[in-house]
């Protein structure tokens, strides 16, 4: 079948590194697209910023990408999407995907007993999105800030004892009292999906892990079927390989070792951007 659609421009922003694993979730989902990833590593960690701060850089790399010629932005920064989606959404003249509603969807597809764990970071906790996503499904919801685990995997510490032992301490404390019964935990932070084996052994063997990169690019890629109609083109365009650019606001180097960890391939292709405030 000839395809003559054109291939969508996908902005995917990020505090860093970590937003790489959604980008990963996409190239495996709609291979047939071009990727401008922003990650803004001058500025992280978003984690423990406030709303404001977060807003302003968010809406920032949000016209950067604009001006790129990004034609749906995704953001992949789960503290960035609690955070600022909202003020992301009416800055933005292009459609916007966060990942924290299609994690709380599939969150609630899995869950049987209707009980759910989020962890995250610290601000993405405060901020009460996934647990105000779940609530309007349905579901009951614990928040647990991570804090620690975002400079352990960027340590490379992704099957490091230590990193365990850190795991297993936050887990036991959100599956405690009413929780205990819990049967999925979403992963809401964009380092997590690394932690994905230790994580499954550090829960208990009924909960299920939801992975919002995963859950994002599902999302992405129906709201792609719908912008850019006929809707077989995103599975046909499976054959055609993506065509990626980066830009960092700090090192170029660094952004390249670190973030091959996150995206499981050599990155070539990085320019430095200075963002003007
Ligand atoms: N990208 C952030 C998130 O998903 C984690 C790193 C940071 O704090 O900037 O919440």
């Amino acid at each position: 079948m000839n395809i003559s659609r054109r291939r969508p421009t996908i902005g995917v922003f990020d505090s860093g590194f970590g937003g790489l694993t959604v980008l990963k979730a996409l190239l495996e989902l709609i291979p047939g697209a071009d990727y401008l990833y922003f990650g803004d590593t001058a500025r992280l960690p978003y984690g423990s910023k406030s709303v404001e701060t977060v807003a302003r850089y968010a809406v920032e790399a949000a016209h950067y990408f604009e001006a790129q010629g990004a034609e749906l932005l995704v953001i992949a920064c789960n503290t960035a999407t609690a955070l600022a989606l909202d003020r992301i959404t009416a800055a933005a003249h292009v459609p916007v995907v966060g990942v924290v509603e299609p994690g709380a969807e599939a969150a609630a597809s899995v869950s049987k007993n209707k009980k759910v764990i989020v962890v995250g970071t610290e601000a993405t906790v405060s901020s009460h999105a996934y647990r105000k996503a779940l609530e309007a499904r349905g579901l009951d919801a614990r928040e647990k800030a991570c804090p620690l685990l975002v400079p352990l995997v960027e340590e490379g510490w992704v099957e490091h004892p230590v990193t365990e032992q850190v795991a297993r301490i936050y887990l036991d404390e959100a599956f405690a009292d009413g929780f205990r019964e819990a049967d999925v935990l979403v992963l809401g932070c964009t380092h997590y999906p690394l932690l994905k084996p230790l994580l499954r052994r550090a829960v208990p063997s009924h909960v299920s892990i939801v992975d919002s990169a995963e859950s994002t690019a599902r999302a992405v890629a129906g709201r792609l079927q719908k912008l850019l109609p006929p809707t077989p083109a995103v599975h046909e365009e499976r054959r055609v390989l993506p065509r990626l650019k980066f830009f960092a606001t700090d090192s170029v180097e660094k952004f390249r070792r670190l973030g091959e960890r996150f995206l499981g391939h050599p990155i070539d292709d990085v320019q430095h951007v200075d963002l003007k405030e």
